[in-house]
């Protein structure tokens, strides 16, 4: 019997590299080993953009669509829509009468969600229910699928942490029943952003799986360099170039950047070439996953099909949970 994985992602927009290096290429790993349950997470989605629904359907899409790209395979890995899998929510009511009030309210990631809200960034939002409710819907998701390791970046543990607390409430009070998942660290610092911060959508510093070459290339050309370099037959410092020496490290080939490295140190190579070259590089290796992208979004009723077929297996296997929580807590 092969150990279960879950892991969600909210459908927030197009992926960028950040997502794809530090996360996505870690699920394709993980699909070989392990029976695994990836979903795209709406109903979290919905606990801070409630209001804000008319692209919830096509972040749903694009989300799957660049899983599909990296790899994730729908023969090996169960792919859903956490709404289309109703089964969670009746869980998550069962497993919130069994969470203590204060269980939600320490959860240090839902503080430091809650605080940005507050702030004019989050329009001075009101804290709602829903989102009080987050780490317990997250908690329905995991032992839904009775999962044993649950693959999340490290401002997520937390999360994990009430998980395994509320199973193992629930087996004191109804019987041993759900296992007590394991957190699996994702590399999420795995690279930074084009200025030298970490990569995301909202510091208009990364660059998605689904940007063209052009787009890719001309943002290349932004990255940070070695500041100390003002001409390029100036002695450069590979160590201090912050940004592209960085992506050449992730995405070239050892001969690759001992080529670039030697030539930056003894000044034979200018910044705006060397990133030229580094554009076309990522480029490359990008080419093969951007394909498929295309592809899928040429065949966008095939993106729905895999949806509604992973999302209706989900639920086989949550419906197989369910009957066993409900006879456990002797409900109707
Ligand atoms: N909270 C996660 C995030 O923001 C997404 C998520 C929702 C999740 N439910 C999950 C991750 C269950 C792992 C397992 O990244
Ligand atoms: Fe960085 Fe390349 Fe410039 Fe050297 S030549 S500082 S490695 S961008």
């Amino acid at each position: 019997m092969k150990q279960v994985i879950v892991s969600g992602m909210r459908p927030t927009g197009k992926l960028h590299l950040g997502h794809y290096l530090g996360v996505i290429k870690n699920w394709v790993e993980l699909q070989d080993k392990y029976e695994c349950y990836f979903f795209a997470a709406d109903w979290h989605a919905l606990t801070t953009k409630y209001d804000k629904t008319e692209e919830l359907r096509q972040n749903t899409l694009d989300v799957v669509m660049d899983w599909l790209a990296c790899g994730i395979n729908p023969e090996k890995s169960v792919i859903y829509v956490q709404s289309l899998v109703p089964e969670i929510a009746e869980l998550n009511v069962y497993l919130g009468m069994i969470t203590p009030q204060n269980w939600v309210e320490r959860d240090p990631t839902l503080k430091d969600m809650a605080k940005i809200l507050k702030t004019k960034e989050g329009q001075g939002q009101q804290i709602n229910y829903g989102l009080m409710g987050y780490p317990v819907l997250m908690s329905a998701d995991i032992l839904m699928m009775n999962s044993d390791l649950v693959p999340v970046g490290s401002d997520q543990v937390a999360h994990i942490e009430i998980t395994r607390d509320i199973a193992r409430r629930f087996n004191n009070i109804y019987g041993e029943f759900f296992h007590e998942a394991k957190p699996l660290l994702n590399n999420c610092a795995l690279i930074c952003g084009l200025d030298g911060n970490k990569m995301g959508k909202s510091f208009k510093n990364d660059i998605k799986i689904s940007d063209t070459e052009e787009e890719t290339a001309k943002k290349i050309m932004t990255a940070i360099t070695d500041r100390s370099r003002l001409r390029k037959d100036d002695l450069g410092h590979p160590d201090e170039c912050e940004v592209a020496y960085k992506y050449w490290q992730i995405f070239g080939n050892e001969n690759e950047i001992s080529t670039v490295k030697c030539e930056c140190e003894k000044g034979l190579r200018g910044c705006a070439q060397c990133k030229r070259e580094l554009g076309a590089k990522i480029n490359s290796v990008l080419a093969p996953i951007r394909e498929k992208r295309k592809y899928y979004e040429q065949n966008q009723q095939e993106v729905e099909e895999i949806i509604r077929d992973g999302s209706l297996r989900a639920r086989q296997k949550a419906q197989e949970v369910l009957s066993q929580v409900r006879k456990l807590i002797k409900m109707y």
